[in-house]
């Protein structure tokens, strides 16, 4: 794709800017400007790889060994997890909506100068083992950044039962000084330790080893505070019951071919969908939304 750029300033007070670009390893890629902000989309999972507002660090983690090639997915920002969230048997993890090359089909923006871009997941042989779906995807990057995903089943006899995710990886100073909150009395699924039930007691979760978290029926705001960074992370959703935590720290961190030794110091994912008993059921016709805000502000 050679370089193309658009003002889509038309009916808006402030210009927002988007540029048509061959991002890394040749793989179409879209860079949003707008008066507060910066991000980066490839067409490559429908991926976000970078949000940084004007007067802070980037929000989004985004790793340096990251693949950047068709049927790979990328290590760092806003991996899109869709028909499912996970291993499944036979088939790769984490579904294939992040390794498929999404179409665009439309930018927009608002009279405030804020810019959407919408996706949607082109049919492949892959969804064949489900009924016919439409799964669209909008980012709107602002002052925060907006996702959200619309998973319609076109069915006409057949419910669509699905896993959904926006794998967020956050960009923090030191994982072991942040703390992350919202999620007390909360039941998770302890995948380092099999699966195991259990039930958060803290409201400052703190990371100190690996920790990998299926936090079932949480649909309120989660937060991460991060005094190295200097900033208050937020994330807003809707239409999501699960939330998942995630770091791998160090012996996980080593086995990643596409993630560094030490980054795990750097990041941490806190993810959010509607996963294992969250899953969703679409009735024939029927569609499904999930939105998320991040939004971040300067610690007091
Ligand atoms: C998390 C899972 O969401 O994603 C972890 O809970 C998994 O178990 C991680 O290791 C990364 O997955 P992947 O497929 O991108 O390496």
């Amino acid at each position: 794709m050679s370089e193309k750029t658009a003002q889509i300033n038309a009916g808006s007070e402030f210009p927002g800017r988007v540029a048509f670009l061959d991002g890394r390893g040749d793989l179409p890629m879209i860079e949003v400007s707008t008066r507060w902000s910066n991000a980066e989309i490839y067409l490559h999972g429908a991926h976000v790889t970078h949000f940084k507002r004007k007067d802070e660090s980037p929000l989004l983690f985004l790793s340096q060994c990251s693949r950047f090639a068709e049927d790979n997915p990328i290590r760092g920002g806003v991996p899109v997890i869709f028909p499912w969230f996970g291993p499944r048997e036979g088939l790769g993890q984490h579904g294939f909506a992040r390794v498929k090359s999404w179409e665009l089909k439309e930018f927009a923006s608002a009279p405030d100068g804020s810019v959407s871009v919408r996706f949607r997941l082109p049919e492949s042989p892959d969804a064949a083992a489900f009924p016919p779906f439409a799964a669209d995807y909008v980012v709107t990057v602002s002052q925060s950044l907006a996702l959200h995903l619309i998973i319609t089943n076109l069915s006409k006899d057949r419910d669509f039962v699905f896993e959904n995710c926006l794998h967020t990886y956050f960009a923090v100073g030191d994982v072991t000084a942040i703390s992350i909150s919202g999620l007390q009395g909360m039941n998770y699924l302890d995948k380092v330790t099999s699966f195991l039930e259990k039930t958060e007691t803290s409201d400052a979760i703190r990371i100190a080893s690996e920790v990998d978290r299926i936090y079932l029926n949480t649909t309120g705001t989660v937060e991460i505070k991060d005094p190295r960074l200097g900033r208050r992370i937020r994330i807003d959703k809707e239409g999501s019951a699960s939330t998942v935590v995630w770091n791998p720290w160090v012996a996980k961190s080593q086995q990643m071919s596409d993630f560094g030794n030490e980054e795990y110091e750097q990041m941490v994912c806190v993810e959010s969908g509607n996963v294992a008993s969250n899953s969703l059921t679409l009735a024939p016709g029927a569609s499904s939304s999930l939105k998320v805000i991040l939004s971040s502000e300067t610690l007091k």
